[in-house]
């Protein structure tokens, strides 16, 4: 592992007039370390390492959560990375995401009125313990046919007039959605699963985000078809083989060759593990060649 790894390798994008770095972090993995330390430890070297983009969510949280896994002490992603980097650097973007929420009398729920989406910014807020979210994702749950992404953008749109929000984005989206969204507000990122060996379907919006000036930001790139299992181990030879050649891992791979395709396509990896944080962040810096990219 090179010693002068950092997160600045991969290039800066822009969310809006937020600049960051391509390579991020995702936040979902880290309450999975029952060791609180770790887990903060995870985070500072993250930002040490240049990461000035995370992602998370209110309801990232352990045990149950999102992973729906584990038992152990109650750890909200957001309180850590509270905990773990505030005050915050000026140049941290932190997105979260709204629309799954979780509430005490009714478990976890879907916002659909504005009253709902509102009050999950606002614990957003609370447990990152900001004035302001930088970012702030609508994540929907895709049906065929009928599921207009209008009324909950709108309502988002309106909190980022009242200053609660400065960019918006949509989660888990087609290109209609994203359609209806640009139509009511900018949007500056679309948030979608996407790895080498899953959900290319997004091969043809991936570049629609490209052309609007809009990031691209895929989930499950290491995890691929295992999702909130954990990392695939399902490789095909050539990204095996490729790995091999640039003395990388395979999930090294899968995070070079999402940044590989197209300069506003990000990378947030998740981990609470601080060596595949340090490999991670190290990926960024691969650079495969066309022979790799037509072999991948
Ligand atoms: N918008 C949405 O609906 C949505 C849905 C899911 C996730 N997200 C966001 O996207 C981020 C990325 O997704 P993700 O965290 O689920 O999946 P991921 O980054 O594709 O993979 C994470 C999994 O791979 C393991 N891993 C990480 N780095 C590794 C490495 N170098 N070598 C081997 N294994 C490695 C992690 O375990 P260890 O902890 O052991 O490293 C974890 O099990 C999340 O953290 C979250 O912020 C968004």
């Amino acid at each position: 592992m090179p010693s002068d790894i950092s997160a600045a390798a991969a290039g800066t994008w822009k969310l809006g007039d937020l600049t960051i770095n391509r390579m991020g972090f995702g936040a979902m993995r880290i309450t999975a370390n029952p060791d609180r330390d770790v887990a903060i430890r995870v985070l500072r070297r993250a930002v040490e390492l240049g990461v000035n983009h995370i992602d998370t969510a209110a309801f990232y949280r352990s045990p149950g959560g999102t992973l729906g896994v584990g038992e152990g002490p109650l750890r909200f992603a957001n309180e850590l990375i509270r905990d773990a980097v505030s005050p915050y650097p000026e140049d941290l973007v932190i997105t979260t995401k709204v629309g799954p929420g979780e509430a005490p009398e009714r478990g976890f729920y879907q916002a659909m009125t504005a009253a709902e989406l509102r009050t999950q910014v606002e614990e957003n807020l609370r447990q990152l313990g900001r004035d302001y979210l930088d970012v702030v994702n609508l994540r929907i749950i895709k049906k065929p046919g009928a599921d207009s992404v209008a009324d909950r953008f709108g309502a988002l749109s309106d909190l980022r007039d009242k200053g609660l929000i400065r960019h918006l984005g949509i989660s888990n989206v087609r290109l209609d959605h994203l359609d209806e969204a640009q139509a009511i507000a900018p949007v500056v990122c679309v948030q979608n699963s996407y790895a080498i060996d899953t959900h290319r379907d997004d091969d043809t919006f991936l570049p629609v985000c490209g052309e609007r000036g809009i990031a691209y930001v895929p989930f499950f790139a290491i995890a691929g078809a295992e999702r909130e299992g954990g990392p695939t181990v399902d490789h095909s030879e050539a990204l095996q083989t490729v790995a091999d050649t640039h003395d990388a891992t395979p999930a090294q791979i899968r995070l070079a060759w999402t940044l590989h395709q197209g300069p506003h396509v990000l990378a947030i990896p998740g981990t609470g593990n601080p060596a595949h944080l340090e490999e991670n962040i190290a990926a960024g810096a691969i650079q495969l060649t066309p022979e790799d990219l037509a072999s991948l």
